[in-house]
């Protein structure tokens, strides 16, 4: 999607390649939320349910991109059970007030395995919105992200771990303007 080196500071912190420039992912998110003032025209509020905490900045343009009333309210989902692997089961927390009657779009940074959007998916449906919708900046090509019900998406990635845009590692990179993929020495230094 790019050819462009990785900034200096960043290949110094470990980002081997980068995957998806920032005027690209500036690009699609404006076209993103042109898209959502096209199809939402019937004077209703828009509310968008970013999930803490990766979605924050993605939420963030995404809501400057739409020229409607909008309105954010947040969500998050935790894992629980005896399960420390990230595979295991997970809860929403509390979700926003006044979903009821809305046009809700839920908005993650990234579709990995699909549990964190069919979760909120069944949860916010529960709530009669006027319409549900789930628009994600990146979707990882593998068959739990591409069997997932998805009504917007940014890029199609290759399934790599990915940092950057609002993703992290060990809550590092998230203030990378670019997303791209962390070298496995970078990755080694900071686990364990
Ligand atoms: P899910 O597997 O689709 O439920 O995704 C769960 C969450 O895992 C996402 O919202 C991200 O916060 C995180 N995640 C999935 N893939 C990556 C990745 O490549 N890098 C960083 N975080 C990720
Ligand atoms: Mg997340």
């Amino acid at each position: 999607m790019s050819d462009h080196a990785v900034p200096e500071y960043w290949l110094r912190e470990g980002v081997e390649r980068l995957l998806v420039d920032e005027a690209a992912i500036q690009r699609r998110v404006r076209e993103l939320g042109a898209q959502l003032a096209r199809e939402i025209n019937d004077g209703k509020d828009i509310v968008l349910i970013p999930v803490l905490t990766g979605a924050i900045i993605f939420a963030a343009d995404l809501m400057r991109a739409i020229p409607s009333r909008v309105r954010i309210g947040m969500v998050s989902v935790s894992s629980y059970g005896a399960s420390t692997t990230s595979q295991g089961a997970i809860r929403a927390g509390e979700l926003p007030k006044g979903i009821t009657g809305k046009h809700v779009v839920i908005v993650d940074e990234i579709l990995d395995s699909g549990a964190t959007v069919r979760l909120l998916r069944r949860e916010i449906g529960a709530l009669a919105p006027a319409s549900l919708r789930v628009c994600v900046l990146l979707r990882k090509q593998r068959a739990q992200a591409l069997s997932t019900e998805c009504e917007m998406v940014g890029f199609d990635i290759p399934d790599e771990f990915v940092v950057g845009y609002g993703l992290d590692f060990n809550d590092e990179f998230r203030n990378m303007p670019f997303v791209g993929v962390l070298g496995q020495a970078a990755i080694r230094a900071r686990s364990g």
